[in-house]
């Protein structure tokens, strides 16, 4: 089984973004647990961060080439924003899982709606970087 995490635009500035919203931890270490968390999985994975919204679209499409199995995305600020996205999950067809590391439920209105989140069949919000964890645990036991 083979996850692809995808993480959006800023999230490569964790640890020094808004740290009372994303806490202290950078990115290096996300990808540290995630690495973990896919070996106490038993599944391969790969990693992919990009602040570019057709970098992301070119992605995605790769994966229904690639052999990846599920895809857990936090698309970032472009959750509120791209249909591209969520274009480019439905045209791929692939079990997805969306993840934001704050609750975006209870933050400004304009977070409230997530275009990629319409293309996904789990949400895991507010987790912090458990979140990602949960998401890879749907995927693996969904599959
Ligand atoms: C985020 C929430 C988004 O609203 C924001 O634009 C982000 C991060 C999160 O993980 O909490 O960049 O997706």
């Amino acid at each position: 089984m083979k996850l692809l995490i995808i993480n959006g635009p800023n999230l490569n500035m964790l640890g020094i973004r808004e740290k009372h919203i994303y806490g202290d931890r950078d990115y290096d270490a996300l990808c540290v647990m995630i690495r973990g968390w896919a070996q106490e999985l038993g599944c391969e994975v790969e990693l992919y961060q990009s602040n570019h919204e057709g970098a992301i679209v070119d992605r995605i499409q790769q994966a229904y080439f690639d052999g990846t199995d599920g895809i857990v995305i936090n698309p970032a600020a472009y959750t509120h924003t791209s249909v591209a996205i969520l274009d480019a999950l439905k045209a791929v067809q692939l079990p997805a899982a969306e993840v934001h590391i704050s609750d975006v439920t209870k933050r400004e209105p304009f977070r409230q709606i997530s275009y990629p989140g319409m293309a996904c069949q789990a949400h895991f919000i507010g987790l912090g970087f458990e979140g990602y964890h949960e998401a890879m645990k749907y995927l693996v036991s969904a599959k």
